[in-house]
């Protein structure tokens, strides 16, 4: 089989691109670890890049030798010209919206790999999944910490009922959007995919914290249930350590942490209600899978995409695990918006965080210098 054709849109910066120690929270350049994945899987080949500045366009074609001819400032006249099987999105999310659609409407392409997160308002969520379900395009979001190494211990040890049956999870991060749909979507594959069914939500915005072009929250506390009866907890911002692990799954049996305290002393361990207390478990190597630590589940989350294309089959990056993650991150803020509990399907279209900072309800001041 003649190997996949891979165009990039969105290159970033070539300065923190080829030193990550020079990344901010403006700017990761994260097609710079997507672009290496290509190189290396037998079956994709990167032929082409798109992106607004030259520079960054050049600058990417030169590192990963993509021919001059085709380097592109218009994704559009790169869909039109190379015609690409596969399309990487590593741009900011307000802007995934509608590069998917037009990749998914125009381009002709089989798939559209898009980094996290989904989008910038639930209605862009639904829009980018609707068009690519109608057209027969595999839509996957780069959620690539479901292929870390402790992620895939914890969830072995879960389906092999090591606490007994889920009740509850825990997560605590930085805010619920741009980490927080990494762990919400590690929530999903911990509940087998199980569909919320609502969630409700305070949060707290303060001081102006922009993540790649978007709002997020400082600190935020939510609580919702899956259809399956199984609830979830989110402690966001300063009120993370209240949960101090990435996350904390509570059974009929026992718990288990991932990452507890950060990860310093064990990346899994395990309190089962017959044991005498916490036992590690090896968690592997490579961390949460991090800029920290090289981002070394980038491939694999890039190898899950691309074979699940080849063999025809649902991908468990797919955009319906990761409207579950997308609809209770709106739902929590449309909770602090409505001041009430939110029952799912969520009908908003906007993102509430940004509707609110637009109406003046919630003023973020400038972080100090
Ligand atoms: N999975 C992860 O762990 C992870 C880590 C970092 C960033 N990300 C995500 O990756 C995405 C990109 O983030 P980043 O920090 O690398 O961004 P970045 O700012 O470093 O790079 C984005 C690039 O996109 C270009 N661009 C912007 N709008 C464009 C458009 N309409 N068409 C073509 N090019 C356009 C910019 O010029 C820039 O070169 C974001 O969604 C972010 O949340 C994910």
């Amino acid at each position: 089989m003649a190997p996949f054709r891979v165009a990039m849109i969105g290159t970033g910066a070539p300065d923190r691109g080829r030193d990550p120690s020079q990344v901010t929270q403006s700017g990761f350049s994260v097609a710079y670890r997507h672009a290496p994945c290509y190189r290396e899987l037998a079956d994709t080949e990167l032929v082409a890049c798109a992106d607004i500045d030259p520079d960054h366009a050049a600058a990417f074609a030169e590192m990963f030798e993509i021919g001059p001819a085709n380097v592109y400032t218009d994704h559009r006249i790169m869909l039109a010209e190379v015609r690409p099987d596969v399309v990487d999105i590593c741009t900011p999310a307000s802007t995934h919206a509608d590069l998917v659609v037009d990749c998914a409407l125009d381009g002709g392409v089989a798939a559209i790999h898009c980094e996290k997160p989904m989008a910038t308002t639930w209605g862009d969520c639904r829009r980018m999944d609707d068009v690519c379900r109608r057209r027969g395009v595999q839509l996957t979001f780069n959620h690539q910490r479901r292929f870390a190494t402790p992620v895939l211990t914890v969830k072995r040890l879960l389906d092999d009922g090591t606490i007994g049956a889920l009740e509850r999870m825990e997560i605590g991060a930085s805010a619920l959007f741009s980490y927080g749909t990494h762990s919400i979507d590690l929530c999903g594959l911990f509940a087998d995919e199980a569909i919320p069914e609502w969630v409700i939500a305070q949060i707290d915005y303060r001081t102006e914290n922009i993540y790649s072009g978007a709002h997020n929250e400082n600190q935020a506390f939510a609580q919702w249930q899956y259809d399956t009866g199984v609830y979830g907890m989110a402690a966001m911002g300063m009120g993370a350590g209240m949960v101090d692990a990435h996350h904390r799954l509570i059974g009929t049996e026992g718990i288990i942490e991932l990452a507890p305290g950060g990860g310093a002393n064990a990346l899994v361990r395990v309190n089962r209600d017959d044991t005498a207390g916490w036992e590690a478990i090896d968690g592997g190597d490579g961390g949460m899978g991090g800029l920290s630590n090289g981002y070394p589940y980038m491939i694999r989350s890039i190898e899950e995409a691309i074979t699940a294309l080849a063999e025809d089959r649902p991908s468990q990056l797919s955009a319906k695990h990761a409207l579950n993650a997308s609809e209770l991150i709106f739902g929590a803020y449309e909770s602090a918006r409505r001041r009430a509990r939110v029952d799912f399907p969520l009908t908003i279209e906007d993102n509430p965080l940004e509707a609110m900072v637009a109406a003046g309800e919630l003023n973020p001041l400038p972080p100090e210098a």
